[in-house]
């Protein structure tokens, strides 16, 4: 008889942008001729820096010819990129991390879905609220979340809420879990933690023998001196912490797909090491990132290619600063925006309900947002704004609030 995995069936549907498209297409069946400002989906508009296009086009006529065709290539990744990222993002950063520790992947969205492959079913799993969605529905596929309490919340998770009085940062669980996801800086709230914030969170897995899944995507957007961009940067991270980065934000991969994970072999569960199942479970699910997209990766390691990825995040950055400053001068309470791409403001008292200021801007300002209670229910009463869009919009957007 044909069975099928029954936990499919309790994942809610994919709701936030789905939802936001349809009340953005109801809108302009009402006035097609509304100038949309976009500030929702947090994807990359800029083109990809010009030595990174030039090392793909250099591979595509690599794979032109017999002799320096690449086909399948090693699993973890090539040897070029692996040893640029140890040598560019690490140690050039005083961090002690092997190339033969450093996967490369095709982005974070598989990697953070698919490493929960590595751990047993009866794990508890700490995850933050609000969240990138995918921590949590990768886990519900595994069958690790328990069952849907009629809050909305799983069982099998203890929520750690941000919110304002934490200033959206996590705190440490008062409970013992195993499995700790922290997304820094965040998405959606743009939040960031101290060194010494960070070490409480090494020194606490340290302690319960736990691990941190360490989401890193945004990085590069990083420009406080306090803030670490490794977790590795951290006393004891290397026995603790796995650590998953993408060139997606750093240099707008978005659409060729390339990122990393670091799996240091420090990392022992018994006499299990998670590098060790790491590498077989990609060598055996996963044949490996484009060539073509990882000669692009490594270009972003030379001198041109630093150069031209700090001015694309600048110039998100600097949206990013135009959307905060915009907002604190009309009063509003506002978090996030200064080492990422994204603005994650209260919603004025006039709109407590994160929906209903989607539709008062999208109605009055004829601006898109995020709705925060899409990411979780400490997300209600917040909205995410994207610094992804062209300074002239993200400016127009922000005078059409100030009105
Ligand atoms: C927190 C976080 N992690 C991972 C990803 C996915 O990155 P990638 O494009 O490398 O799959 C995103 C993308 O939006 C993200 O926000």
């Amino acid at each position: 008889m044909k069975k099928i995995n029954t936990h499919f069936q309790k994942l809610q549907d994919s709701y936030l942008f789905a939802e936001v498209s349809h009340r953005v297409q109801a809108y302009l069946r009402e006035q097609p001729d509304a100038s949309l400002i976009r500030m929702g989906i947090g994807d990359v508009t800029l083109p990809l820096p010009k030595s990174v296009i030039d090392a793909m086009h250099r591979a595509v006529d690599d794979e032109a010819k017999a002799q320096t065709l690449r086909g399948y290539g090693p699993e973890q990744g090539h040897d070029f990129l692996r040893a640029a990222i140890e040598e560019h993002d690490y140690r050039a950063r005083g961090i002690d991390i092997s190339k033969d520790e450093v996967f490369i992947s095709d982005g974070a969205k598989s990697d953070t879905a698919n490493i929960v492959d590595l751990f047993s079913n009866d794990v508890r799993l700490a995850i933050t609220d609000p969240v990138y969605p995918v921590y949590v529905d990768s886990n519900v596929l595994a069958g690790r979340t328990g069952e849907l309490m009629d809050d909305g919340r799983w069982s099998g998770i203890t929520y750690l809420d941000c919110n304002r009085e934490n200033g959206f940062v996590p705190t440490l669980p008062s409970e013992h879990v195993d499995v700790i996801y922290l997304c820094l800086p965040n998405n959606p709230t743009g939040t960031t933690l101290t060194r010494d914030q960070l070490q409480q969170w090494v020194d606490y897995a340290l302690s319960e023998d736990a691990i941190i899944l360490y989401d890193g995507a945004y990085e590069a957007f990083v420009r406080e001196e306090d803030v670490p961009r490794s977790i590795y940067e951290l006393k004891g991270a290397k026995q603790c912490a796995i650590e998953f980065r993408s060139y997606s934000k750093t240099a707008g991969f978005t659409g060729v797909r390339c990122g990393y994970t670091v799996v240091p072999k420090d990392l022992q569960v018994g006499s299990a090491s998670l590098n060790a199942m790491w590498r077989r479970r990609q060598t055996t699910k996963f044949n490996g990132a484009s060539y073509i997209s990882q000669r692009g990766a490594a270009a972003i390691y030379t001198e041109e290619g630093k150069k031209e990825v700090r001015q694309n995040i600048d110039y998100y950055l600097h949206n990013a600063g135009v959307i905060r400053d915009a907002f604190l001068k009309v009063g509003y309470e506002v978090f996030g925006g200064i080492n990422s791409p994204y603005v994650w403001v209260k919603t004025p008292d006039a709109y407590p309900l994160s929906w209903d200021f989607f539709e008062y801007l999208l109605r009055e300002k004829q601006v898109i947002g995020t709705p925060g209670v899409g990411f979780g229910q400490q997300g209600e009463g917040y909205f995410r704004f994207s610094a992804f869009g062209s300074t002239e919009d993200t400016r127009e957007a922000m005078e059409r609030m100030l009105k």
